[in-house]
């Protein structure tokens, strides 16, 4: 029987396995791509539902245990409520969530919900009608909004925020974010801005720490460190005092937490990525066709694991960090 644990070679234990099913996207987002005719076409073939379940499973068997899946957009692929329900079946995962830009919600979240899909990640990166229009290259924020509303009536919680933090474009509305925290039980996380995806300039123009975000939260109210989560994901957490959700702070650059990274990725053409800052890819295609396939998948999640950057190699300032950043898909081909 093969182990129950992932344990990488810097100890780190991996149970999170994060699935981008399509790299296809319904919006525009100037940071994601480089060419914005790219992104509401496919540019890598898909795989078939079965053999994402077919790595799902095998992947459950030697320890993962948490899956989310991400795009692109996830829900524009064709078989994604079936895609749920199978992965929700599988006993040995416990959480399966999904990174969505809420377009479709209000269409499928009682359906995902029904399927077996526990909460969903909203990525929204402004509040004003004007400003997500030129963000997205012409999405429309209505949507996403009834999209929000469709997933909490749908009990698709806890539901999370997504913000990444751009200077000049969207850090004039931290306050209007934090403040949907207030009488809201909804988590808004700030995600510091990485060079994946977007033109190389546009990072210098446009990242900036969450210092910031802590400069203005601290000024609405008292900003006071929250309980983590079980899950181990990215976020720091913290609260405006007496509010009823949480604001997560991503900080991939300024304060990286890769010494607790517990994920690997697979990309919706099959290939597994043991690092979102690494080029290194690990082909599962022709292991999925032969007919010991369980064996052999299994041969290259371990490969993978091998592989994972040692978190001590890693920079600390963000600029060092940025430059450490190596491989040749866009965010839309990673799901983040
Ligand atoms: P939870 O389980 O709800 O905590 O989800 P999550 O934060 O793991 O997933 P989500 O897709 O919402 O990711 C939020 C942000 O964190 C995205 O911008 C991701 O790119 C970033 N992120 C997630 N995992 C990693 C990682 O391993 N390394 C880096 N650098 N960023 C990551
Ligand atoms: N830097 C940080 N986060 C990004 N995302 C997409 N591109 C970037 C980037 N360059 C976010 C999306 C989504 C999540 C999966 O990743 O907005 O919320």
């Amino acid at each position: 029987m093969p182990n129950r644990e992932l344990i990488d070679p810097a100890g780190r234990r991996v149970n999170y396995l994060r699935l981008s099913v399509t790299d296809r996207c319904n919006l525009n987002c100037f940071y994601c791509r480089n060419d914005p005719s790219t992104c509401f076409k496919r540019q890598k073939k898909e795989l078939a539902k079965q053999d994402f379940v077919r790595i799902i499973k095998t992947a459950a068997d030697i320890g993962i245990t948490k899956v989310r899946l991400t795009g692109g957009e996830p829900l524009l692929y064709p078989e994604i409520i079936a895609l749920v329900h199978e992965i929700a079946s599988i006993p040995k995962i416990r959480d399966i969530s999904m990174t969505t830009n809420a377009i479709l919600l209000p269409q499928y979240a009682y359906q995902l919900k029904k399927a077996g899909l526990k909460r969903v990640n909203i990525s929204l990166d402004s509040l004003q009608e004007l400003n997500f229009k030129q963000i997205t290259n012409g999405g429309a924020l209505k949507y996403v909004l009834e999209g929000i509303d469709a997933a909490l009536d749908a009990g698709l919680t806890p539901l999370k925020i997504n913000v990444v933090l751009l200077k000049g474009i969207n850090d004039h509305e931290i306050a209007d974010f934090a403040r949907l925290t207030l009488d809201r039980e909804l988590h808004v996380r700030f995600i510091e801005y990485m060079p994946i995806g977007g033109k190389s300039e546009q990072w210098d123009s446009h990242f900036l720490s969450l210092d910031k975000v802590v400069e203005v939260c601290s000024k609405i109210s008292h900003f006071v460190p929250a309980e983590s989560e079980n899950g181990g994901g990215p976020a720091r957490y913290f609260r405006l005092q007496g509010g009823k959700g949480k604001i997560g702070l991503i900080t991939p650059l300024s304060r990286h937490f890769c010494k607790n990274c517990n994920r690997l990725r697979v990309t919706c053409d099959g290939k597994l990525k043991p690092c979102l800052f690494s080029e290194k890819e690990i082909d599962l295609v022709p292991a999925l066709k032969a007919t010991n396939y369980k064996e052999l998948l299994i041969k290259k999640i371990l490969a993978a694991l091998k592989v994972k950057p040692d978190p001590r190699l890693v920079a600390t300032a963000s600029k060092d960090r940025a430059r450490q950043f190596k491989g040749n898909r866009k965010m839309n081909e990673i799901g983040g």
